[in-house]
């Protein structure tokens, strides 16, 4: 039986929610009050702590391994979640990666990975959440998406920029379909965010990002993912709330 107490509050499921980003919105969604199910595919240490570093400031949290782009992983971690607690009425589709070549060079199974983390995976947890949002109402969903998805494009992007195009229509049509259900689908577009991602882009890449881009700090996406989960934001969906200053210096939309 799931605990009535946390049941009580809002259950909110974060993907990729060990590190970077995920764990700041991981932590702001705790201090907000919910019951946070913190996702990992491989960063079980880091998973750990945080949950530890929540509970310790008197917080809701748990972690739960499962691969995005494992159908059946996806359903088991709904599932758990369900039983843990209550099913999610908050869902954050963070998790992401990036394997940056030219279409030349990019292998199609680094093609078929950066799609299946970052669209992919998305929508097999949106799926997997909706019905019981369908029947709750209420319910929050919110991506990650990228500048990479058309406002600002780079070389070697064409797998990443491509899967955050994906999301970008994924949630607009998603908040059609979702409008009188009380459920709200948005997303937030970060800039440029000192991460495992954007340092696995080495250290030439980063002087060339930090160079054009004003630095965003982890907990100003954590902020904005709150604002789009609370009440105030009732009315708000099918958007996409840029945290990124303006974006790069020279670039005009
Ligand atoms: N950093 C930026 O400048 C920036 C800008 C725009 C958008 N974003 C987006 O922000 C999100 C978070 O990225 P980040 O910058 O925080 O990068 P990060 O520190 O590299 O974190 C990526 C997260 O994604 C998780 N992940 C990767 N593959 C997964 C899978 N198959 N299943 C479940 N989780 C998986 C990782 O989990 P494990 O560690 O457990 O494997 C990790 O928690 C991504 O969607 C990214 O595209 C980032």
């Amino acid at each position: 039986m799931p605990s009535p107490d946390a049941a009580a509050r809002r259950v909110a499921l974060l993907t990729g929610g060990a590190r970077g980003i995920g764990a700041a919105v991981a932590r702001r969604l705790a201090a907000d009050g919910h019951a946070v199910a913190v996702d990992y595919a491989t960063s079980g240490a880091e998973a750990e702590a945080l949950v530890e570093e929540i509970r310790g400031a008197g917080g809701t949290a748990e972690c739960l391994q499962a691969d995005v782009t494992d159908p059946a992983a996806v359903t088991g971690l709904v599932e758990r979640v369900t039983a843990l607690w209550a099913a999610p009425s908050v869902l954050v589709n963070n998790a992401g990666m990036n394997l940056t070549a030219s279409a030349r060079r990019l292998d199609p199974a680094d093609w078929d990975r950066v799609i299946g983390v970052n669209l992919s995976g998305a929508f097999y947890c949106t799926h997997a959440v909706l019905p019981a949002m369908y029947e709750a109402g209420h319910s929050r969903i919110v991506f990650v998406g990228s500048p990479a998805a058309g406002r600002s494009v780079l070389p070697g992007t064409g797998a990443y920029a491509a899967a955050k195009a994906g999301v970008g229509a994924l949630v607009e049509v998603l908040a059609k379909e979702t409008a009188r259900r009380g459920i709200t689908v948005n997303s937030v577009i970060p800039g440029f965010v000192e991460t495992g991602m954007t340092r696995g882009e080495g250290e030439r890449a980063m002087e060339v990002l930090r160079g054009q881009w004003p630095e965003i700090p982890p907990d100003a996406v954590a902020d904005a993912v709150s604002y789009l989960v609370s009440d105030r934001a009732a009315h708000v969906s099918g958007e996409q709330l840029g945290v990124w200053l303006g974006g790069p210096s020279g670039l005009h939309r």
